[in-house]
């Protein structure tokens, strides 16, 4: 197979979804692997699949995410206790009261690229700036710079090509950082969602302190680097293959959520081999026509479920601004589907929808076949998006 690292993300193909075989992990374990949306969703949403830690390649361990104190690694009341933890910053009302200040930190970002002038790099200036401010005033987190941030970002996210030595200083420091912070937010707690996780895990109990350490640490950097890659490769498609949106995008702000609807949908967050995440079944069951034994391991491919022309148009791109005509698999589902599928929403939308009101004329000075990625970590997405207007 051609490597898939230096294909825009929108323009992924993905095997026609097809009924349940047999498939080998990067590790060797052998795998049921699902692709057919009905099989996806089922096995997503079903309590019988629990997380499995497999030896990671590359990284091992030293990834927050594959670390054994993940949230996402977790199936029991410790999940459940960390979930709610996080689920009450992430409301459908927590939300709403945070966006007319992502709407501020939206307009002060487009007035300061406005000021800068043509031409200008839009990872520097508001797809990397936006998803910082907005977690940094989530979390209180303001004196460290976006560099740092970025750093340990790349780290935390690690993928199989990253330098192990590498990785494990980088994850070293920031999980000291996090150690630190949860230290000064327990002595003086504040208005912010960390100062909250640690009072609602205290007063909770059960929650290990690695535990919290890894939740905060990856809410820290997961909340802004996902934001920032799909922000990054929205605009990479919409700007450079679709620039008869842009006036109804700036123009309509209901269409503009339906058109982030689509992009969540269509454009994976990175390379989906990157990022397997296995499940075990803990009992016998049937999906898709065969019997799973309790022990199999099986993996699911969101990103094929989410183009089965079963449950979606057999032309996905065609109409941005559609309707999607089933849920999106794009947040997960069950007892891990993403407690900041609502922010993300909220930023996509409000900073594509603004940025398209506010510059009309905007167009990159690059193009998807020549644009340089960034690679090594889960997500993948343009490094540098040069415009001018
Ligand atoms: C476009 C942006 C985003 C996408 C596509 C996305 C996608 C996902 C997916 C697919 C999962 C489930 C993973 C699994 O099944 O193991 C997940 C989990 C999670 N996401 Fe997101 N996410 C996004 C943004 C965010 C943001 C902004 C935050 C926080 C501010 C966040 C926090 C989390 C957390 C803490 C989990 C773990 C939940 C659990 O395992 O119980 N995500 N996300």
């Amino acid at each position: 197979m051609p490597p898939t690292d230096t294909v825009p993300l929108h323009r992924l193909t993905f095997a026609r979804p097809a009924p349940p075989r047999r498939t080998t992990l990067p590790d060797g374990t052998t795998a049921w692997l699902f692709t057919r949306y009905t099989d996806v969703r089922r096995i997503i949403n079903h309590a019988t699949f629990h997380r499995v830690l497999l030896p990671a390649p590359g990284a091992g361990t030293t990834n927050l995410v594959d670390a054994p104190d993940s949230l996402t690694k977790k199936d029991d009341d410790q999940h459940l206790r960390l979930r709610r933890t996080v689920q009450r910053s992430f409301s459908p009302r927590a939300i709403a009261r945070m966006t007319p200040w992502v709407s501020t930190v939206v307009d002060q970002l487009l007035d300061a690229l406005v000021d800068h002038g043509p031409p200008a790099d839009l990872v520097t200036h508001y797809t990397q700036s936006l998803p910082i401010a907005v977690m940094s005033r989530l979390t209180g987190v303001h004196d460290v710079s976006d560099a740092r941030l970025r750093h340990w970002a790349e780290h935390a996210f690690a993928g199989a090509t990253t330098d192990r030595a590498e990785a494990a200083d980088a994850t070293r420091e920031f999980t000291d950082f996090t150690v630190n912070l949860l230290a000064e937010r327990r002595r003086t707690p504040g208005p912010d969602m960390i100062s909250s996780l640690v009072q609602a895990a205290d007063v909770e109990g059960g929650i290990t302190e690695p535990q919290l350490v890894n939740l905060v640490s990856t809410l820290i950097v997961g909340g802004h680097d996902t934001a920032m890659t799909m922000l990054g490769n929205s605009l990479l498609y919409l700007l450079d293959e679709r620039p008869e949106v842009w006036a109804r995008l700036g123009s309509d702000e209901a269409a503009a959520g339906l058109l982030t609807d689509r992009m969540l949908h269509l454009i994976p967050p990175g390379d989906p081999d990157e990022h397997p995440n296995p499940l075990r079944a803990t009992e016998d069951i049937d999906v898709g026509g065969i019997t799973i034994r309790a022990g199999e391991i099986v993996v699911v491919d969101r990103a094929a479920a989410n183009r089965d022309p079963a449950a979606f148009s057999d032309d996905p791109f065609s109409d941005l601004f559609a309707p999607l005509e089933s849920p999106t698999l794009a947040f997960g589902g069950g007892r891990h589907y993403c407690p900041g599928t609502w922010l993300a929403h909220a930023e996509l939308h409000l900073g594509l929808h603004r940025l398209a009101a506010r510059i009309p004329g905007l167009r990159l000075t690059t193009s998807a076949d020549t644009v340089e990625w960034r690679l090594g970590t889960i997500t993948r997405s343009p490094l540098h998006l040069p415009a001018t207007w």
